[in-house]
């Protein structure tokens, strides 16, 4: 096995030494839609952890989980392995189904948006857009939101198109705005850390 397939926690070094192997975890453990479910397993702690030791000591370092992996079994299994090893050694992709939220819940959805070009980013913008899939049950469900921005400039009047978007978004689904913190000024990477936004978004969060 070759040693290049090690892959560091760093942008940087994932850019020059792209994963060819990603091993997945699908089996791991035991639940609803979980390993013995689906495959007819019944794997633990016992055995997974000879596999994961061996795929990383060959450098196999690259995991694949998702919630609905027996709702929770396999993301916990992995975390108990991944956590003895140090962080930047082990990389993690896991995935979240939206059919399975609880869309009666009122657990609070917070929208953390970058602007780029006056609007949202369209990372965050195409995670909006898959709301579509279940429109008709989130719409009107008692949930709380907030709203956090982030931009270069400082004119207050280039945040207004996003302000308006995610008002206008919040009013639409019917959901309970529950305060903004919208940050002008930060650039370059870590200018947040001068400010108060980050405190600010900090008080919010707890406040939901
Ligand atoms: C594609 C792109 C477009 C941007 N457009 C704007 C803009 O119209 N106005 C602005 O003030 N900042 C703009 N910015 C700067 C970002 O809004 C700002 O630096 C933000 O804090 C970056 O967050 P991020 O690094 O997490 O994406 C843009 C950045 C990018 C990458």
């Amino acid at each position: 096995m070759k040693r290049n397939l090690y892959v560091k926690l760093n942008n940087e070094y994932i850019k020059k030494n792209k994963p060819s192997i990603v091993l997945g975890t699908w089996s791991w453990g035991t639940g609803v839609a979980g390993g013995d479910q689906i495959f007819g397993n019944h794997l633990g702690e016992k055995e997974l952890r000879l596999v994961f030791e061996e795929a990383m000591k060959n450098g196999l370092n690259l995991w694949d989980s998702a919630v609905v992996y027996g709702m929770g079994a396999s993301e916990t299994m992995l975390s108990i392995f991944t956590r003895e090893y140090p962080r930047n050694e082990v990389l993690v992709s896991t995935k979240f189904t939206l059919q399975i939220a609880n869309e009666k819940a009122e657990n609070p959805v917070a929208e953390d948006i970058p602007m780029y070009y006056f609007g949202f980013s369209a990372q965050i913008k195409s995670v909006i857009d898959r709301f579509y899939a279940i429109n008709g049950r989130i719409k009107g469900a008692p949930k709380k939101t907030a709203f956090l921005m982030a931009y270069a400039n400082s004119a207050y009047k280039d945040a207004e198109a996003m302000r308006v978007h995610y008002a206008t978004l919040a009013g639409y689904l019917g959901w309970r705005d529950m305060g903004s913190v919208i940050a002008p000024g930060v650039w370059t990477a870590g200018s947040i850390r001068n400010t108060t936004y980050g405190d600010e978004a900090y008080q919010l969060g707890k406040s939901l």
